[in-house]
């Protein structure tokens, strides 16, 4: 019988898009869209199983082996850099990481830029190209407020639609990168069930192609 794959999805609308191609592709496990607490579910006729994790921690999980395969944002690969493989863009989830703020927040060069983010190692690697000397400051969320009360002068942060800028008085004033979920597999279990990986891998790109 072929090994069980072990999914990690992300919590929220973007693992819920990514499970439902799974399932079409045909890695269904009904019990996964029922209302409940229960965190991890198991189809043994598919061969696979499904946990939900904070999307910040999946490439935690696939890291350790904890989950052979996982999705995640690039925004937290590029931040957090795990030892793993990445196999496919799975084209959603898409939005860009860029620096924002007030309009003419980047005017005086001559000052130490303050920066204010969740990613502080993207940052750091942006301004380091740049030889723009920074200083960090880490936030855990809400970032839009730190140039608001003047903790800082711009934030590095994901921008989706644009609308929280905008209802903020704030604005793009560069683009760091584009961002998608991404598939991640765990290096030695791609080692070990490369056949199986392959072949979800194949059908899961045969299905975003199609749109
Ligand atoms: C993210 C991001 C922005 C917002 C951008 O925050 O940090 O605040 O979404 O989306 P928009 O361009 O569509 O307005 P998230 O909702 O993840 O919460 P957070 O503030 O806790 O980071």
């Amino acid at each position: 019988m072929n090994p069980m794959i072990s999914v990690a999805l992300p919590k929220g609308r973007l693992g819920e898009s990514v499970y439902k191609i799974f399932d079409e592709i045909g890695y269904g496990c009904p019990e996964i869209m029922e209302e409940g607490r229960k965190l991890i579910f198991e189809n043994a006729e598919n061969r696979v199983s499904y946990f939900w994790a904070k999307p910040s921690d999946v490439a935690i999980y696939v890291e350790h082996g904890a989950a052979d395969i996982g999705v995640a944002g690039l925004d937290i690969l590029l931040e957090q850099q795990p030892d793993v493989f990445e196999l496919l863009d799975l084209g959603l989830g898409k939005c860009r990481m860029a620096v924002a703020g007030k309009k003419d927040a980047l005017r005086d060069t001559d000052r130490t830029l303050r920066v204010a983010t969740k990613f502080p190692n993207i940052a750091k690697s942006y301004y380091a190209e740049q030889s723009r000397e920074i200083e960090i400051i880490k936030l855990n969320g809400s970032i839009e407020l730190a140039p608001i009360v003047k903790l800082s002068d711009v934030i590095v942060d994901i921008v989706e639609t644009g609308k929280t800028l905008k209802e903020n008085d704030l604005e793009v004033l560069e683009t760091v990168c584009d961002i998608s979920a991404r598939l991640i597999v765990n290096k030695a279990a791609f080692r070990f069930k490369t056949e199986q990986i392959e072949q979800m891998c194949g059908k899961l790109r045969e299905r975003i192609a199609k749109g």
